[in-house]
């Protein structure tokens, strides 16, 4: 290998196809559909199936969908056990990635075809959801509830975790944020997947590894990062102060840049307009005069702009969501776009298996232990 191709981080190689996603500077498409139409006309369950199926569905197949995902929310009795054995303090991405684990273990789906790949897919989608649900209940004193059978995706976890039918805002707007998380091309989650893929191993294992590589927070895990940061400012005055310093430090700010946006994410631009549409009706606008003190010097002096987690946090923060549930939401949604390349990397497959420059020792011989 000669040096020449060689790409820390893999900035700018192409390591595969990929007829989900398009994510280039100037558009955002799932399966061909622009984000922002989808947003605009479509439910996250809509955009799930398109991921999953690579069609929009019609009214009878979307019905079919939902009910599918309401048939696999109940969450088996050994779930919920193991869920009361893990201490408290174990975060909530831990917690995920343990239970999907355990859950592949009671699969009730079986084969390994396209078709029930998108079953296992749906069924993981929904106990994804069930299980966040049922940790934040349980770690507030309370005890998980059942499913109920018609809500919304985002509707249904609201309700499962908070014991109370969602406003039609908070639905709305969680609804919104699953579909701008739901899929990202070769984000490093994804790739992390379609490795576990191409080795021929299982589905729930491909998630199971998403899941990790999405928590850090160069990923996912930048949602909570970011609204953490926001957090300690008490008002923009500060955080204008503490951003100068963060950048003359040469700080990594969360929530900002992007590897391949280099002139902003549309997904943040979408979500932006409707969280300055919730802080002005929860008459919380000084949070937005904080998140603009960060934005404005890091695009008009640094050119970095927000990414969607950036958006996110806050947004989640003003619909009174507990931080440690945000990067698990992402997850409650992103399941659906790991699986879709499963799918796809299964269907065409060859194994990932990079070259690496070897920078170690040159070649020695082993002294024996004495001499050591
Ligand atoms: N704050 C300050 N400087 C930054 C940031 C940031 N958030 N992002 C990039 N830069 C600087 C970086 O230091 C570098 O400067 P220099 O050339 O002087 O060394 C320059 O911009 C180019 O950045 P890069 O390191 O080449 O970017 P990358 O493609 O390797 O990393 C990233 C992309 C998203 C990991 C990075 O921008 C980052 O760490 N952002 C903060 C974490 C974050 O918000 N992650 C969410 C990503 S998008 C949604 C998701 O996946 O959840």
């Amino acid at each position: 290998m000669t040096e020449e191709a060689y790409s820390p981080g893999l900035a700018g190689v192409i390591a595969g196809e990929t007829a989900i996603a398009c994510v280039d500077q100037g558009k955002l498409l799932y399966r061909g559909y622009p984000i922002a139409d989808l947003a605009e006309n479509a439910t996250f369950e809509e955009s799930a199936y398109l991921l999953l199926h690579g069609e929009l569905p019609n009214q009878l197949q979307l019905k079919g969908f939902k009910d599918t995902l309401d048939r696999y929310r109940p969450l088996r009795g050994e779930l919920i056990d193991a869920l009361r054995k893990i201490p408290a303090p174990v975060p909530m991405m831990d917690v995920l990635r343990s239970m999907v684990s355990y859950a592949g273990h009671f699969d009730p789906t079986n084969g390994t075809d396209s078709d029930d790949l998108r079953e296992r897919a749906t069924w993981l989608t929904a106990q994804i959801a069930g299980i966040i649900a049922a940790r934040f209940r349980l770690l507030n004193g309370k005890e998980p509830l059942d499913a109920k059978p018609g809500l919304s995706h985002a509707g249904q976890i609201l309700y499962q975790a908070h014991g109370t039918a969602p406003d039609d805002l908070s639905a709305k707007l969680v609804d919104l944020t699953l579909i701008l998380y739901a899929e990202h091309d070769f984000n490093a989650s994804t790739f992390a997947a379609r490795v576990i893929c191409s080795t021929m191993s299982d589905l729930t294992s491909a998630i199971v590894g998403g899941i990790g590589a999405l928590k850090g927070p160069l990923h996912g895990g930048a949602n909570e990062a970011a609204m953490e940061m926001l957090q300690q400012f008490k008002s923009a005055d500060e955080a204008r102060l503490w951003i100068r310093e963060a950048l003359a430090g040469k700080g990594k700010i969360m929530g900002f840049g992007h590897r391949v946006y280099k002139n902003g994410d549309h997904r943040a631009t979408i979500l932006e307009r409707e969280l300055r549409k919730l802080a002005a009706q929860k008459g919380q606008g000084e949070w937005m005069d904080i998140y603009d003190a960060i934005k404005d010097p890091m695009v008009n002096e640094k050119k970095i702009y927000p990414n969607v987690d950036y958006p996110c946090g806050l947004t989640y923060y003003l619909l009174d969501l507990p931080l440690d549930l945000y990067t698990p939401l992402f997850v409650a949604s992103r399941v659906t776009g790991w699986s879709a390349h499963f799918i796809e990397q299964a269907a065409n497959n060859r194994i990932y298996r990079p070259l690496s420059i070897y920078t170690g020792p040159a070649e020695r011989a082993v002294p024996p232990i004495g001499s050591r």
